[in-house]
């Protein structure tokens, strides 16, 4: 969620359900300014967490790491045998995610898997099949990734991704100026396919970007 949204009310929230730690606040600290508002807000966090919780998840797969702020909010919900595996492709955000990962008390709990995710993910296949895929990277992708999801969730495992209103586009009934016609087609699809209460039981909670949130039926 963009800095500029932090409403009375979400800074309510956030004390009163979402404190982040001292950890998660040099982790965001130590962001670069351009990539401020990429990871998902504290109560995003917790919201994440409380999913984990509720549905009794023990193994997830990320895709889109940053620094790892996702990751360790989402570990640390995770029993002690549960595992997750983010999935980053840029090396600078790979460097900032070992660190801060490295030093948070759900390290034993994470792997990073470092690469593209189109390349990556094929190698995760084994582990399989997870409980909860998180997807929260590039946009364009997001098919492709719920083709991956499909084929290695267990049945009841959950879908999660994030920014599925694709800032404002998603509503449109077409891509407006500044949107790649191929993204907003693809987020379409993907939001259309979840959806689809034939495959998904399903809902887009709406936060400022939207959090599709999706139970694979079969
Ligand atoms: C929105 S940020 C992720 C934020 C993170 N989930 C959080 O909330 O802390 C997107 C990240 O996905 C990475 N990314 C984009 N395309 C990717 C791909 N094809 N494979 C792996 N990572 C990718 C970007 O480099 C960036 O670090």
């Amino acid at each position: 969620m963009p800095r500029e949204n932090v409403t009375p009310n979400i800074n309510y929230i956030r004390r009163l359900y979402a404190k982040q730690d001292a950890l998660l606040e040099r982790l965001t600290a130590a962001l670069p300014a351009e990539f401020a508002g990429w990871q998902v807000a504290p109560e995003e966090g917790k919201l994440l967490q409380l999913l984990i919780t509720l549905r009794g998840v023990r193994t997830v797969v990320e895709i889109g790491t940053l620094a790892g702020y996702s990751a360790i909010w989402m570990a640390r919900a995770l029993p002690q045998d549960g595992h997750l595996y983010t999935l980053g492709k840029d090396p600078a955000h790979n460097a900032l995610a070992k660190k801060f990962i490295g030093e948070s008390d759900v390290a034993d709990r994470i792997t990073l898997i470092e690469g593209d995710a189109r390349d990556t993910l094929p190698t995760l296949q084994s582990k399989g099949p997870f409980d909860m895929v998180f997807i929260d990277a590039d946009k364009l992708a997001y098919p492709d990734y719920l083709d991956w999801a499909e084929a290695n969730l267990r049945p009841g495992g959950l879908v999660v991704g994030d920014n599925t209103l694709l800032f404002d586009a998603a509503a449109l009934d077409a891509p407006p100026e500044g949107t790649a016609p191929a993204t907003w087609n693809a987020m379409r699809r993907f939001n259309e396919r979840l959806a689809d209460e034939k495959n998904y039981f399903a809902m887009m909670i709406p936060t400022a970007e939207g959090l599709s949130v999706a139970i694979k039926r079969l």
